[in-house]
């Protein structure tokens, strides 16, 4: 099944069960967010979970780009991605968590024919400040799915103030024998789709309140479960990236964990661009240079001559069109390639400086201070020129 249709048999399955598909948002969240990026489907929607009325009603479902960075070290591996995409479902103060799973449920074993064999649930045990979600419990009970109790794991929230409450998460198991053990002791068992019942707000002292009305959102990983069914070992490996496993190859001779992380990071540099971010020191600029940066020292530890030059403008293209971003092309690789010279430039004069004899031997926090305030060259780059 090709993405774009996992994505249409999504949203026509909720538009018939009465929710209306609302328009995916930029990767910056609304003014007053505590994040740098939309990281979850429900950023856009914070004022509608918060009680103010949905000008398309209570049930609402979409697309969402999302960025997060807090798994940056494992790009890589078999499930995550810088950018990636949330099919997302709403009840804004409508139903309730166990008709959500039960959708859920339904969708993936009936709609998309997963053998509900394959399934495993995760719930919310409980703890001092909110009791145990046994409504989601019972739920998954009846419907046979075996399921693991937790705390930490089952609780989402959007940063450490806003709404939050207590998740149930649906994992697919992507092993080769019958599935074994649970969620949190096997690996193979890959988080699709969460279902969180939220209900509460964190206030700055820690503290729960009751939200005006309960919610359930959820939100399910496009690419997870795009390569899940598609077969393929890997997020890398689903339809989406088949651009890039063909053009970016015959270029940049890599290694697999290599070929991934520059996929990855210029495919999301691309996107964060599209919305409107330029490389800068702070906040969301400094993520995109992160990103474009961690991607060139991978190219030229391979090969120093390796040049964003012969990106292909292809993939930009593709990038943007997939992410309905109206920008072009050409202004996307002007600044690219302004990033490249930049940082080739700070790479030679951090060579430079780091060759003088007083930096020769283990570095001081005070050496750090007067790299990065006297010569602009940050912890990491000064770690990454010495490993070098
Ligand atoms: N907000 C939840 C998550 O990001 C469900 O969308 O997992």
């Amino acid at each position: 099944m090709h993405t774009e249709q996992l994505v249409s048999t999504f949203v026509e399955y909720f538009e018939e069960r009465g929710h209306q598909r609302i328009v995916g948002s930029t990767l910056l969240p609304p003014p007053g967010d505590p994040v740098l990026f939309t990281t979850s489907g429900m950023h856009p929607l914070t004022p509608y979970l918060e009680g103010r009325p949905h000008p398309l009603g209570k049930r609402l479902v979409n697309v969402q780009r999302c960025l997060r960075t807090t798994d940056l070290d494992e790009i890589g591996d078999a499930t995550h991605l810088t950018v990636f995409e949330m099919l997302g479902t709403w009840s804004l103060g409508d139903y309730g968590g166990p008709l959500s799973l039960d959708w859920g449920y339904g969708l993936l074993t009936e709609g998309l024919g997963i053998d509900r064999g394959l399934l495993h649930a995760t719930v919310y045990a409980g703890d001092s400040q909110c009791e145990q979600d046994v409504a989601s419990l019972e739920l998954w009970q009846d419907r046979g799915v075996p399921v693991e109790l937790t705390v930490e794991d089952n609780w989402w929230s959007n940063g450490a103030v806003g709404p939050c409450g207590p998740d149930s998460e649906i994992f697919l198991w992507s092993g080769d024998g019958p599935p074994r053990s649970t969620p949190t002791q096997d690996d193979r068992w890959v988080e699709v789709w969460n279902h969180v019942m939220m209900k509460y707000r964190r206030l700055d002292d820690g503290s729960l309140v009751p939200l005006p009305q309960r919610n359930v959102d959820t939100g399910l990983g496009l690419e997870r479960l795009a390569s899940l069914l598609q077969g393929a070992s890997s997020v890398f490996d689903c339809d989406l990236f088949e651009p890039w496993r063909r053009l970016v190859p015959p270029l940049w001779r890599l290694d697999e964990p290599s070929l991934r992380l520059v996929c990855d990071h210029l495919r999301s540099a691309v996107v964060v661009l599209g919305d409107g971010v330029r490389p800068a020191n702070t906040g969301r600029g400094y993520v995109l240079r992160r990103l474009v940066r961690r991607a060139l020292t991978v190219l030229w530890r391979e090969d120093p001559s390796y040049s964003l030059d012969d990106l292909p403008g292809d993939l930009v293209q593709h990038t943007l069109d997939h992410f309905r971003q109206d920008v072009r092309p050409a202004d996307v690789r002007h600044v690219l390639l302004d990033e490249e010279r930049r940082f080739r430039r700070l790479m030679e004069r951090g060579r430079q400086v780091l060759a003088r004899p007083r930096f020769r031997d283990r570095l001081t926090e005070e050496d750090f201070h007067y790299l990065h305030d006297t010569h602009g060259l940050p912890r990491e780059l000064i770690t990454t020129l010495r490993q070098g």
